[in-house]
């Protein structure tokens, strides 16, 4: 069934925001004519409550985000192969049921590194946000507060890290990209201790560039003038501004890069040399180099390839994942990230060693839509699926989730 869009003024809530958004395009040149109608006509997601699963949020939202916004937020690098490659993956496990286990009472809850959540599904860290919604993280946080789950805000995030937390009501991880100056690096770091992040998640899968072609094709598809809201080169291309993001504040960042491509492994050691929190290094995706993590001190991993913005390795993280769990030996708690979009995809990976696992674009996904009702509902969708796949495993709790429950086919279907 088709479902029109409720336009009800008196309508409360934050669906408003999408509402208010629809109302602007209307009044836009750019919905001349009939269109605004059949916009309207094509949301088929009236609440959050409806959305069967986290596609339903990313059809959504791709009517009502603008599209070089919309590209920023699904492009990979080149062709895209490896954001395929992440989702795709995951089809080579196949889950293998378990029978007449008393499965009344199934837990999802869990701890790492002394954070306690509802379930190991975490919000990973996504830059630019108000570019989704307005109240940008500081929804997701209500959002993870609701349900009390873990969130990583980013350097890059429209939230400062105060507002955020306040949002939450108890501490994040912050997500650190090393930038090229240690100072710099020292006031992100003191400024999230601060804030009582017990956890620095440092980003070391983007050393120097990447390639983002649907994002480039995409903002050419966009009529609107890039440089009402940003600052742009003299082709009139946004330009990553680092200095307008409210981690930055108060740090000089005249020639200061987000990351570095010289830093080598005893990076690890100079920042925790001047933290208290915890390191966790980001973007790990071969058994040596989580060998060379925990040889470096580093408290935990989490496996991602930046949601395949970074290298067209066509490798989905879900088959790094072995060799990363074998690399760090059970010395340390290796997590994952990187096209989960269903509950037994977050079965999978805590079969294969993983401690956590991170979603990105689908929690962005609610937020575009529906604000933090949108992100409650994706967290929502992802638990319960996790939970019917735990039930049909016989796994009452996630120490019970093994990998004998899955079974290796070896083979990736690509549709
Ligand atoms: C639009 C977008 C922005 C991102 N920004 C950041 C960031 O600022 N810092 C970071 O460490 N990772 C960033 N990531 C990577 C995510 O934290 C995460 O690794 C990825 O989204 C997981 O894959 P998924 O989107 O398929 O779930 C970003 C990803 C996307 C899609």
């Amino acid at each position: 069934m088709q479902r029109g869009l409720s336009m009800n003024k008196n309508d409360k809530g934050p669906d408003r925001h999408r509402r208010d958004l629809l109302r602007w395009l209307a009044a836009s040149p750019l919905l001349a004519g009939g269109a605004f109608e059949a916009m309207a006509q094509e949301v088929t997601l009236a609440a959050p409550g409806e959305a069967l699963d986290v596609f339903d949020f990313e059809a959504a939202a791709k009517r009502i985000v603008p599209p070089a916004h919309w590209g920023y937020l699904q492009s990979g690098v080149d062709g895209d192969v490896t954001v395929r490659a992440n989702a795709q993956a995951f089809s080579r496990w196949q889950l293998r049921p378990r029978r007449f286990v008393d499965v009344s009472n199934v837990s999802l809850a869990t701890e790492v590194l002394g954070t306690k959540m509802a379930s190991p599904v975490m919000l990973c860290p996504i830059g630019s946000l108000r570019a989704m919604h307005p109240d940008a993280e500081a929804a997701a946080a209500r959002a993870a507060k609701t349900r009390d789950q873990l969130q990583i805000l980013s350097t890059q995030a429209s939230s400062s890290i105060e507002d955020a937390t306040a949002a939450r009501g108890a501490p994040l991880w912050f997500q650190l990209y090393t930038t090229n100056r240690f100072e710099a690096t020292v006031q992100l770091v003191r400024r999230a201790e601060s804030a009582g992040c017990p956890v620095v998640a440092v980003t070391v899968d983007t050393p120097a560039g990447r390639n983002t072609v649907t994002a480039t094709r995409l903002r050419r598809d966009d009529q609107r003038p890039c440089r009402a809201c940003h600052t742009v080169n003299d082709r009139g291309n946004p330009v990553a501004s680092i200095s307008t993001k409210p981690m930055f504040a108060g740090i000089d960042t005249k020639g200061l890069g987000l990351t570095s491509p010289s830093l080598q492994w005893d990076f690890v050691k100079r920042l925790k040399d001047v933290t208290k929190m915890k390191v966790v290094l980001t973007g790990i995706e071969a058994g040596e180099d989580a060998e060379l993590a925990v040889k470096a001190g580093a408290d935990g991993i989490i496996v991602s390839n930046h949601g395949g913005r970074a290298l067209e390795s066509g490798r989905g993280t879900i088959e790094s994942l072995g060799e990363v769990v074998q690399g760090a030996g059970g010395r340390i708690p290796v997590m994952l990230d990187g096209g989960v979009r269903r509950g037994s995809d977050v079965y999978k990976a805590l079969a294969l060693g993983a401690s956590a696992v991170g979603i990105g674009r689908p929690w962005v996904w609610g937020l575009a839509s529906f604000g933090q009702s949108g992100v409650e509902r994706v967290l929502e969708i992802l638990n319960t699926e996790l939970r019917l796949a735990m039930v049909g495993c016989g796994a009452r709790n996630l120490r019970e989730i093994k990998a004998s429950s899955l079974i290796d086919t070896g083979v990736v279907r690509r549709d």
